[in-house]
């Protein structure tokens, strides 16, 4: 469920005119919607009433922090992976209570921040992570709250590129290997062990592959139990798939049907860490026609946005579903053609061989589903300017964040001479 709808043949988020906003703050833009934001924390809180728990925000399916503060208004915490994010969820006013930390590369400097902000926990990923926590927070005289990422080796059955819990991926600590990695963490001086955490991929469409790594994770913590190590958290990840074409993925509550039964054989609070499903549907990239160009037969609508601004369709072939602003272009028929950018590759593409309503030059299209992982995966490839961010709330929107400029592009740069 989504909140971006034909008014008077004209697409609006909530009650706000598309066309509307592009006259004033021209195209492209991301556009997200505040009240689908909220639906969401909201219905993934709500299915998991039942046990204690913990939404921490996946905050690299969208950082911005106009639309981190709806979510953190709702209840939200926040899911980092950098001293970038930790600055961001702290900026728009997380408690730092409410922030996990997990990531395989985390810097001294990353980890000295964290500490200082006082953060939850960290999900830690390696041995010598656990070395590089205990001894920062020596030097600091605290001690560090971490739960370590077990890798249960299931496959979440999704692209290759967003597995992240099989054998072969680069995260976490094998589960067959992470007790000993306990009993390390646990000799520890300034070390405090909390949790277990795990996260096994992303646009997950099934319920299965979650309830196996439960099944999987709750013996594991029984066996740390066992030796004595008694956790407070359990970390589940996030991961659950939105519709972008055919699929049909579980709704937050069935999934809580199937999780909730064994999550509440532990008196541990449980995190999640949910990001495309909370902001996926929630957001959309507006575009314009620069050209509508016919080449041996084959159509291309050369738009205004291209793979540096939302690189999932090039980089994971990803079909992203595609919609008029405006009726006027429904009602001329149906053409195949390829949705372009004005990048110099060829994988520069936001459709590929699409059969779309015919489109004239200067008329809009919106790229549905585009809130997660899209300006957060942006560039500035070909010197092109990140697009503007709004978000709206009823009857009026706000720029959450502004256009670059051409200055922007050179900021930090200088020349030799
Ligand atoms: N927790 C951890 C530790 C993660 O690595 C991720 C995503 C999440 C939570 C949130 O997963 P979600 O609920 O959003 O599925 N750029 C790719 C997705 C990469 C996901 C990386 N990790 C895409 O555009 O499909």
């Amino acid at each position: 469920m989504h909140d971006f709808q034909y008014l008077n043949g004209s697409l609006h988020c909530e009650s706000v005119s598309l066309e509307k906003i592009a006259e004033k703050e021209g195209t492209p833009f991301y556009c997200y919607s505040r009240h689908t934001l909220a639906r969401h924390v909201k219905s993934y809180s709500d299915a998991f009433k039942d046990i204690k728990n913990l939404i921490c925000f996946a905050v690299k399916a969208n950082s911005n922090i106009g639309v981190l503060r709806e979510l953190i208004k709702e209840g939200a915490g926040c899911d980092i992976v950098s001293g970038g994010e930790l600055f961001r969820a702290l900026k728009a006013g997380c408690d730092p209570r409410k922030i996990v930390y997990a990531g395989v590369g985390k810097t001294e400097e990353e980890i000295e921040y964290a500490l200082k902000s006082e953060i939850l926990m960290f999900n830690v990923e390696s041995s010598q992570e656990l070395f590089a926590i205990d001894k920062v927070a020596k030097r600091l005289d605290k001690k560090a709250a971490v739960a370590l990422r077990v890798n249960p080796d299931v496959d979440p059955k999704t692209h290759p590129y967003i597995s992240t819990g099989l054998k072969k991926n680069k995260f976490g600590i094998s589960i067959d290997l992470a007790l000993e990695e306990y009993r390390l963490a646990a000799r520890m001086d300034n070390i405090e062990i909390v949790g277990v955490h795990q996260h096994i991929g992303s646009q997950i469409t099934q319920i299965s592959p979650f309830v196996d790594a439960v099944e999987r994770l709750l013996p594991f913590v029984e066996k740390l139990r066992e030796i004595n190590i008694h956790i407070k958290y359990i970390d589940v990840g996030g991961g659950l798939g939105i519709t972008y074409k055919d699929e049909s993925p579980p709704l937050p509550a069935e999934l809580a049907k199937e999780i909730v039964p064994l999550l509440k054989k532990t008196d541990c609070t449980i995190v999640f860490e949910p990001g495309r499903v909370i902001v996926g549907n929630a957001g959309i990239l507006v575009s314009k026609v620069l050209y509508a160009k016919k080449n041996e037969g084959k159509t291309f609508y050369v738009v205004d946005a291209a793979m540096n601004d939302l690189v999932r369709p090039s980089l994971y072939q990803a079909h992203m579903s595609i919609q008029p602003i405006s009726h006027a272009s429904l009602e001329r028929g149906k053409v195949e053609a390829d949705v372009v950018g004005p990048i110099c590759e060829s994988g520069d593409f936001l459709a590929k061989d699409r059969v779309l309503p015919e489109f004239k030059q200067g008329e809009m299209m919106a790229v549905m589903g585009a809130g997660a992982y899209g300006f957060t995966m942006s560039s500035n490839y070909n010197s092109r300017r990140r697009v503007a961010e709004i978000l709206v709330t009823g009857d009026t929107y706000k720029v959450v964040r502004a256009r670059e400029t051409w200055e922007d592009l050179v900021r930090g740069e200088t020349m030799a001479d």
